[in-house]
């Protein structure tokens, strides 16, 4: 999700604060998705390398969670328009720095992955991709943000080239606070209708990204497998989990005031009012993993 973000722009340091929590949300949705098994079909043939693209690939959290449950030798291809976060990506793998158009190579136990990094803005070109020599295109955290006529540029090219999707981690609208406040509902709301606006791409999606995506591939004989990959946000399980709390407060406090500065008292005070309570409150934040297999095997 893109809680606390100016409209374009996301901090590294924001995706690596949440990417515990989205490897925790999406190893349970693979519990029931199993992408690794459903994707067989996809696998290339022996000797041959996975070919997977990332769209929005951010610092390469996505990459980090899939490449060892796709397993083999991969060639990824990893995209975002903001290159530096591209250039956080040696780190991030634990290698030595290197120049963005160097290639990287990222091995662990099973699996070995080739990286290319590619600094590409999606909204403008996403139609350049070598989309006919992927087996495998994939996003993370990226859906809820583009439009639908962006969604509808995305599934043309996925059907025209019969790829795989697995797009991970996008919103549904759900936040249940636990303990529960007066005015959750209303900044929850603003905070929906805030994330509506344009991202970039159009008019945002937002929470109906998915039943957008999940219509549009079964029109087209694609067989379609979602499951749930909510954040679960304990601030009793400590510091990591109280400050991504609080970020994600303040970044729905900010987002619902600017939506209706109206009630921007009443929202600076839930904000108090939650920042309060950061280290005991819980949060479930709702978000949806999407796998989609095209109609045969190529
Ligand atoms: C919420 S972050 C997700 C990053 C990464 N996939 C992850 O899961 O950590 C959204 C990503 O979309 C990228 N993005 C936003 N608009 C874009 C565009 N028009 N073209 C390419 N990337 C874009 C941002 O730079 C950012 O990396």
């Amino acid at each position: 999700m893109s809680e606390d973000m100016s409209e374009e722009r996301f901090s590294a340091d924001w995706l690596q604060q949440r990417e515990p929590f989205d490897t925790a949300a999406r190893n349970a949705a693979a519990e029931r998705l199993q992408p690794g098994t459903q994707l067989a079909q996809q696998r290339p043939a022996p000797g041959k390398p996975w070919r997977v693209i990332d769209l929005a690939c951010g610092t390469g959290a996505n990459l980090r969670w899939l490449a060892p449950h796709l397993g083999g030798a991969q060639q990824w291809l990893v995209v975002d328009h903001d290159e530096l976060l591209l250039q956080c990506w040696p780190e991030r793998l634990g290698l030595a720095p290197q120049a963005l158009d160097a290639p990287l190579h990222w091995s662990g136990a099973g699996f070995e992955a080739a990286i290319v990094r590619q600094p590409l803005d999606l909204a403008a070109h996403l139609e350049t991709l070598p989309w006919r020599a992927a087996h495998l295109v994939t996003a993370s955290a990226l859906l809820d943000l583009v439009s639908g006529p962006w969604l509808r540029r995305l599934v043309a090219q996925a059907v025209g080239a019969r790829v795989a999707m697995l797009f991970t981690l996008s919103v549904d609208g759900r936040h249940d606070w636990t303990p529960s406040d007066r005015l959750d509902a209303t900044v929850g709301q603003l905070f929906g209708a805030h994330q509506r606006r344009d991202k970039g791409f159009g008019p945002a999606l937002g929470a109906h990204a998915v039943p957008a995506l999940r219509r549009a591939l079964q029109g087209s004989g694609y067989r379609v497998f979602t499951a749930p990959s909510h954040w679960q946000i304990d601030g009793r399980d400590g510091e990591q989990a109280a400050r991504l709390q609080a970020a994600l407060v303040q970044g729905m406090a900010n987002a619902a005031a600017e939506q209706d500065p109206a009630q921007a008292a009443a929202v600076a005070a839930w904000q108090q009012r939650r920042h309060a309570v950061c280290a005991t409150a819980r949060v479930c934040v709702g978000h949806v993993d999407v796998l989609a297999l095209p109609p045969a095997s190529r």
